[in-house]
């Protein structure tokens, strides 16, 4: 009877992880997806902890509860404190978590289940997978908070690496035919693919990392799938399956956004080499022209027709909130005002829409970059506001630049550009913007929340 109600309650969870995922596809309802998931989610550890109808120690309890109090502490204050633009790297430290998981409950399992070769294909299988997942999500964690700030590249490592992948396989495949006892040789295989998790991330560098992060995003979720089929467990199989297949999308589609096929970004070839040295987008030529906090002022009052453009720049600096006040006293003044969302501005998926919401910018305000592109010759002002690459004509004009083909917002077909930044510094993929250089762009160069409160006082005074 107790296991029926286990099995209803799990059943509930899996509606609410899938309802939660459904509801998190749009920004107004994402908050209520992610609680409704989450009290699935703690539905399913009571309903676990109560109803397994197991003989346990007094201990066991006590361990895990003192375990789920340490690890809500920790997850609870860093989810509170952390800083939008770290949370890639929060992501990458939480999969992380989820993987090591995966594999340490194989690695427990395995002598439990000797001499079973489908359970213990299936641990093996989990073993690796999230044993790769946890040193490679280390590793991106690493990377992203500066404190591994390059990208290490052995010669013919994808040589080496691909080897250590097919050695993994083949070592599993052994254990599993031979029906091997033997917990140092499982040992040996998890000790493997940690190693081979490090040599996998660590040759990635630039603007593959959160590419690589939601692969391995992906990896933990199948890492976990493998631990429900294992247990028989249908609500850690369907949420494993869940984070897996999301994953993966989300891989496929930042990918698609950059142009990238996933391949080029494993197998390493923008890496930290375009990132952080350039390269295409060379020899950029002619002045820019600077303009004044009152030009811009004045071009904006006056216009019918306006777009913002954000980019990362906007969450370093925060205007989020002063960009929402210079859109409600434009428009108050008949001023149409409309938000270009390109699918990677800023440092990870739906950055800007995330930090948008924040300031409660109305949601049919944002535009996605197919609908605007279209109205940019109808627009009088583009304001550009601590973005670059996603605005870079590079990407249609120069195929040396590491970004040609990369779908752009087309602002450069608007009567008028202004562009935000501090200096002429490029963007994430390191490379000159010929956009700035456009006779039709004026620059206003300062720290974005700065600039646009003054051109919100000067437009207050007109
Ligand atoms: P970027 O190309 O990185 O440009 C941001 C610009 O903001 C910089 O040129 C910088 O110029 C300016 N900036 C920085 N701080 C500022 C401040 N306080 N005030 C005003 N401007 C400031 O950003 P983007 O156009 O959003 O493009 C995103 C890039 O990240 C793309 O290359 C994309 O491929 C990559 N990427 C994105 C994602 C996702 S999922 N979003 C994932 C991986 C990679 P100054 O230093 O001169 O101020």
């Amino acid at each position: 009877m107790l296991n029926h109600w286990l099995e209803i309650i799990y059943l509930i969870a899996s509606i609410t992880f899938v309802g939660g995922l459904k509801l998190l596809g749009n920004p107004e309802s994402a908050r209520r997806g992610n609680l409704i998931a989450a009290f699935g989610m703690t539905l399913a550890i009571i309903g676990t902890l109560t109803l397994h109808g197991r003989e346990v120690e007094t201990l066991v309890y006590v361990l895990i509860f003192a375990a789920i109090a340490i690890g809500t502490v920790i997850g609870w204050l860093t989810a509170k404190k952390v800083q939008m633009t770290k949370m890639p790297e929060l992501v990458s430290l939480f999969n992380g978590m989820g993987g090591a998981c995966a594999a340490l409950i194989s690695l427990i399992e395995f002598e439990h289940n000797v001499g079973d070769g489908t359970k213990i294909g299936i641990i093996l299988a989990g073993m690796i997978i999230g044993s790769v997942s946890f040193s490679g999500s280390m590793i991106a964690f690493a990377k992203l908070n500066g404190t591994l700030n390059k990208s290490i590249r052995i010669p013919g490592y994808n040589m080496i690496n691909n080897l250590i992948l097919v050695g993994l396989v083949v070592f599993a495949t052994y254990m599993v035919m031979s029906g091997s006892e033997s917990t140092t040789l499982a040992y040996v295989l998890f000790a493997s693919a940690l190693i081979y998790g490090i040599l996998f991330v660590i040759p990635i560098g630039g603007a593959d990392m959160p590419v690589v992060i939601s692969l391995l995003n992906s990896f933990t979720g199948l890492a976990a799938a493998f631990g429900g089929f294992l247990y028989g467990n249908m609500v850690m199989l369907t949420g494993g399956i869940l984070v897996g297949s999301a994953g993966t999308i989300l891989t496929l589609a930042m990918c698609k956004a950059m142009n990238r096929p996933l391949s080029n970004v494993i197998f390493g070839a923008f890496g930290d080499g375009a990132a952080t040295t350039g390269g295409g987008g060379g020899g950029v030529q002619g002045s820019v022209r600077e303009v004044s906090v009152t030009d811009v002022a004045v071009l904006m009052n006056y216009s019918q027709r306006v777009v913002i453009v954000p980019g990362y720049g906007l969450a370093v600096a925060q205007a989020q909130h002063v960009i929402h006040e210079l859109e409600e006293l434009l428009e108050s003044r008949g001023v149409q005002v409309k938000y270009a969302i390109h699918p990677v501005a800023g440092r990870m998926p739906g950055h800007m829409n995330v930090l948008l919401a924040e300031s409660n910018v109305a949601y049919e305000k944002l535009v996605e970059m197919e609908d605007i592109n279209p109205e940019f010759p109808q627009t009088d002002v583009v304001l550009v506001l601590g973005a670059n690459d996603v605005v870079n004509p590079a990407a249609h004009n120069d195929p040396s630049s590491p970004i040609y083909g990369m779908p752009i917002l087309d602002v450069e077909n608007a009567k008028q550009v202004i562009v935000n930044k501090r200096s002429m510094k490029p963007g994430y993929a390191g490379i000159e913007n010929e956009l700035f250089f456009n006779p039709k762009t004026g620059m206003l160069f300062g720290d974005a929340k700065d600039a646009i409160q003054k051109v919100l006082n000067e437009i207050k005074n007109m």
